[in-house]
């Protein structure tokens, strides 16, 4: 049994950080995702696989409340997330394939945009923020290893170090939830394993449940606990890491995993990491 399974085991009581119910949502008329349950706990590190096309980012739209759902409902530490508004919402965090940094501004001024949703909106407009948030931004930029960058310009930085800058900003947040969509899809293998590294650790060390899409099925057997797979905007399996076998794969991806490194990539690289 794993580590995670054991943890599992240990703490039936912890209700799960995210619920997602029945989870429904159309565009014009056509399903982009249908009646998708699933659910992450504290501490938790789920990775969410599946072909383009197959509903991923509307299901993450969904969770992170930017999108209302057709039908079912989303629930954060209990909560509806329709209901959530202004600061509750600072509960999710979410991470962006494209980083979604202020490039004009420092590392750790976009560290600190993590904690307006804790200060009151004048601090935040006039960037006044108070030495408790500022030693907090730099806690979290030392530990994402770019204390050192904390005073360069965002768009001076490498795409890994913007990526650890936005993990830093959703740390920041002191969330609950951490939604990724596709965070290493524009990093090379070593900044894509750093950061899902920090992630991992960050569900971990902070009990955090954090929820990631990716395409490196490598990566995905190499830091999540569970895999949660979309097809065609259905949930087409919710299993433990270790029983994400080649079986599984061909079920998800209609082809076998052999067949798919020539085009995915380097999936026994993707695999050498150490395990954090
Ligand atoms: N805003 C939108 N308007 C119309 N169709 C959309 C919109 N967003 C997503 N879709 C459609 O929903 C389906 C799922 O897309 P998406 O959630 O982006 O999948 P994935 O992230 O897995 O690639 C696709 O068929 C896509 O064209
Ligand atoms: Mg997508």
């Amino acid at each position: 049994m794993s580590a995670t399974a054991a943890s599992r085991q240990a703490m039936p009581a912890a209700p799960p950080r995210l619920v997602a119910d029945g989870v429904g949502k159309s565009f014009a008329g056509l399903a982009a995702i249908a009646d998708v349950t699933f659910s992450v706990g504290a501490g938790e590190l789920v990775a969410v696989l599946g072909p383009s096309g197959a509903g991923k980012t509307t299901l993450f739209r969904c969770l992170t409340g930017l999108l209302a759902p057709d039908g079912g409902t989303v629930r954060v530490g209990g909560e509806d997330i329709a209901t959530l508004h202004g600061r509750a919402r600072r509960r999710v965090a979410v991470v962006f394939q494209q980083f979604n940094l202020v490039n004009r501004i420092s590392a750790l001024d976009n560290v600190l945009a993590g904690r307006l949703g804790h200060v009151p909106a004048w601090r935040g407009v006039l960037r006044r923020f108070d030495r408790a948030d500022r030693l907090l931004a730099l806690e979290c930029l030392d530990r994402v290893g770019l204390l050192d960058k904390a005073m360069q310009r965002a768009d001076t930085l490498s795409g890994g170090q913007q990526q650890r800058v936005a993990i830093a900003r959703a740390m920041a947040q002191r969330p609950d939830l951490i939604v990724a969509d596709e965070p290493v899809a524009s990093l090379d293998p070593a900044a894509g394993a750093g950061v899902l590294e920090l992630l991992h650790g960050i569900a971990r060390r902070d009990g955090v449940a954090v929820v990631c899409s990716l395409h490196q099925v490598g990566f995905a057997r190499t830091y999540a606990d569970r895999v949660v797979g979309l097809s065609q905007g259905r949930l087409a399996l919710d299993m433990p890491v270790d029983r994400f076998d080649e079986a599984a794969f061909a079920r998800l991806y209609g082809t076998p995993s052999a067949a798919r490194a020539g085009a995915a990539g380097p999936i026994a690289m993707q695999q050498e990491g150490p395990r954090p």
